[in-house]
């Protein structure tokens, strides 16, 4: 028995949900491109979860259950409120501990047929926008805002977080990437959600799972990395001395690299351009523009594109949205994959118990305690 080190290159089941070949994305077939353009969030878990794309009233009628679902219960808020307030508490942290929680209250938590998996589908990607903005503003002493039941995802995150309604281009940018995020094959919190619920344990045990795996800054860790990057640098001029001294520490880049993709992350054109857009209005085009130069840098030197995460982090500064919740709003969009992916698992189940290549001594004599050195 030979490992495979990450796993590189190993398949490890079929799927239906998304693809990736020759370094493009689709979602049930849909290339990625003209599902950004053209879908909104909702289309897209519809997509996901049916393996179709909705007619009018099936989307109406998603929105609608969505929308019945979309408060957050008390037991959260409470829980919430219990933490010291400012940025003690890592919201990644409080996100996984509030999905716990929301199953822990679910009564139908371990009831297992598909009506009650999907009645849990639609609570999780219903509350998950709400949880994250509801924890952002108690952090801060400020009261939840109920989301309007007219809103859509997009529009109902921004509202929620800020208290105010936003603007048509800041809606039109966050449903791009909350599509952009949705789902990504079998990447590494997909797998564990994968892995998690293949012993047939419940689906929120499969998220909370899946949410420590996305808060690596390996995964989806790295778009919060980025802005942390790009605020160090400060400015275009110091882009080029600090990357080229991370360089020479032999320090990763974040934002750049893939397993999967060689020549470039699909999705890192589109929030390119959300983030040009997106700087120029706020006039803070400086944050493009170093993320330009670091691209320039990173490309050329190490050959390596950047991706989801790296033009991610600018879109979502420019949105006022607070660094350490930009993985969290990676989890409110691929809430979306990992429940598809989850009930594509249940639907056509076998454990996924894989071997491990063993490297420890052999054959070794058991000392009794009173005998050891
Ligand atoms: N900066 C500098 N060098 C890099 C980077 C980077 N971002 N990514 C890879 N490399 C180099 C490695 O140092 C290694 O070089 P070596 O062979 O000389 O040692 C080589 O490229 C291969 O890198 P691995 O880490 O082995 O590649 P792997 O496929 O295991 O990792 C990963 C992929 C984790 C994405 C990696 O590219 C990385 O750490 N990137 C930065 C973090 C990041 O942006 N993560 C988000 C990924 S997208 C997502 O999850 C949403």
């Amino acid at each position: 028995m030979t490992a495979t080190r990450g796993l590189e290159g190993v398949v490890a089941t079929t799927s239906s949900v998304s693809s990736i070949i020759d370094d493009t994305l689709t979602y049930v077939g849909y290339d990625i491109d003209d599902l950004t353009e053209n879908a909104s969030f909702e289309e897209i878990i519809y997509l996901l979860w049916h393996l179709r794309l909705p007619n009018k009233t099936e989307l109406a009628e998603l929105k609608k259950q969505l929308a019945k679902e979309a408060a957050v219960p008390q037991e959260i808020i409470e829980h919430f409120k219990s933490y010291p307030l400012n940025n003690v508490h890592p919201p990644m942290a409080a996100l996984r501990t509030a999905i716990s929680l929301l199953g822990l209250t679910d009564s139908e938590a371990d009831v297992m047929n598909p009506e009650a998996n999907y009645r849990k589908a639609i609570r999780l990607q219903a509350k998950v926008p709400g949880i994250v903005a509801a924890f952002s503003r108690i952090r801060k002493g400020l009261d939840p805002v109920e989301p309007k039941e007219e809103y859509g995802i997009a529009e109902n995150f921004l509202y929620t977080l800020n208290g105010e309604d936003p603007s048509p281009i800041e809606v039109e940018a966050f449903n791009k990437a909350l599509i952009l995020h949705a789902d990504h094959e079998l990447n590494a919190s997909t797998f564990t959600a994968r892995v998690c619920v293949a012993t047939l344990s419940d689906i929120y045990s499969g998220i909370t799972a899946a949410i420590g795996a996305l808060k690596g800054p390996l995964h989806g860790g790295a778009n919060e990395a980025v802005m942390k990057m790009l605020t160090e640098i400060g400015e275009v001029e110091n882009a080029e001395p600090y990357i080229r001294s991370k360089m020479e520490k032999k320090e990763k880049v974040m934002g750049f690299g893939h397993r999967v993709y060689k020549h470039g992350d699909p999705r890192a054109k589109h929030l390119k351009e959300m983030s040009k857009r997106l700087t120029n209005l706020t006039g803070e085009s400086k944050w493009y523009d170093m993320s330009i130069r670091v691209e320039e840098i990173v490309t050329s030197e190490k050959k390596l594109p950047p991706n989801v995460d790296f033009y991610s982090a600018s879109v979502y500064h420019s949105l006022g949205i607070d660094h350490d919740l930009f993985t969290p709003i990676f989890a409110v969009s691929r809430m979306s994959g990992w429940i598809a992916h989850i009930l594509e698992q249940y639907d056509n189940n076998r454990l996924i118990r894989p071997r491990a290549e063993y490297t420890g001594p052999d054959k070794q004599t058991f000392v009794p305690i009173d005998e050891r050195a």
